[in-house]
């Protein structure tokens, strides 16, 4: 399997037979004290009230835009955007018959909203997989929410991704050496957690805070994740020996409840 043909969240990238694994994945990634900590800190500054309207580009699951919604209440609106069908159909399921709530299908470059009507849009972890430059969509953000409203961007630098094996710090070493090889297979846009200020500044969007959040959870699932993905990569630039190498050391770490990951997640809050 080539890189382009890996399933991801990216757009035509969600092959049927592995839906189940990204619903799964967001699941457990929602689950997560660190991607809890930062929603918490982007919707503690949107400064929604009730009535008003917020928007989630690239929805997923819904499960956030489900927070929202309870702080604009009965009369505002909270639209989840998403681009991909088996996203949409499981958000649509998990918000159905809350009030108020609009689960649509669009690419996060083109949304169906009249310029300056909505209050508070978010979009968490959705530039990277983008196969255009994520600044177009914050373009257009920027476009859609009203003078004075808030734009919450949150998004991963996989460039800072760490393997760690809590207990030998020779095999990290040699783990990082090795990762460091690998073209890393996640995204399209491997470091625009790094890049949300240039975005928001491209966007005509004044960045008004910043904070950054490491999620280095051990949860053995995600890290199988991670490692199957940088597994298919692996295995285009390693020699046999080296990959059995450092399948090793990763198993056995694993099998000690030694393995970490830890990649950095960054989060800005913007205004037009
Ligand atoms: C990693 S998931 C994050 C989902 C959700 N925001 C969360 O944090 O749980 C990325 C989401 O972006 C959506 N997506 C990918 N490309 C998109 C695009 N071009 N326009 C809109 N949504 C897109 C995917 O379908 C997926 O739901």
């Amino acid at each position: 399997m080539t890189q382009n043909d890996q399933a991801s969240f990216a757009v035509g990238k969600m092959h049927e037979p592995e839906v189940e694994r990204f619903v799964s994945a967001l699941d457990r990634q929602g689950q997560m004290d660190v991607v809890q900590a930062l929603r918490e800190w982007v919707r503690d500054r949107l400064e929604l009230t009730a009535g008003g309207t917020v928007v989630d580009v690239g929805c997923g699951t819904g499960e956030e835009l489900l927070q929202l919604a309870s702080i604009i209440g009965q009369s505002g609106r909270a639209i989840g955007f998403d681009a991909n069908d088996p996203m949409l159909e499981t958000a649509r399921t998990r918000t159905a018959g809350v009030p108020k709530v609009e689960i649509e299908k669009a690419e996060a470059s083109d949304l169906p909203c009249a310029t300056g009507s909505v209050d508070a849009l978010v979009s968490e972890r959705v530039l990277q997989h983008l196969q255009y430059d994520p600044a177009v969509a914050v373009g257009e953000f920027a476009r859609v929410v009203r003078a004075g409203g808030r734009v919450g961007l949150t998004d991963t630098d996989w460039s800072s991704l760490q393997v760690l094996v809590t207990d030998d710090p020779v095999a990290t070493a040699e783990l990082d050496e090795v990762r460091a090889r690998i073209p890393l297979p996640f995204t399209s846009n491997q470091e625009a957690g790094k890049h949300l200020e240039e975005y928001c500044a491209a966007a005509g969007l004044a960045v008004l805070e910043r904070q950054s959040f490491i999620l280095a959870e051990f949860a053995p699932a995600m890290i199988q994740g991670v490692r199957a993905g940088l597994s298919a990569a692996a295995e285009q630039v390693l020699e046999q020996h080296e990959l059995a190498a450092a399948n090793k050391l990763l198993d056995d770490a694993l099998g000690r409840d030694a393995l970490r990951i830890a990649v950095r997640l960054h989060a800005v809050i913007a205004r037009p």
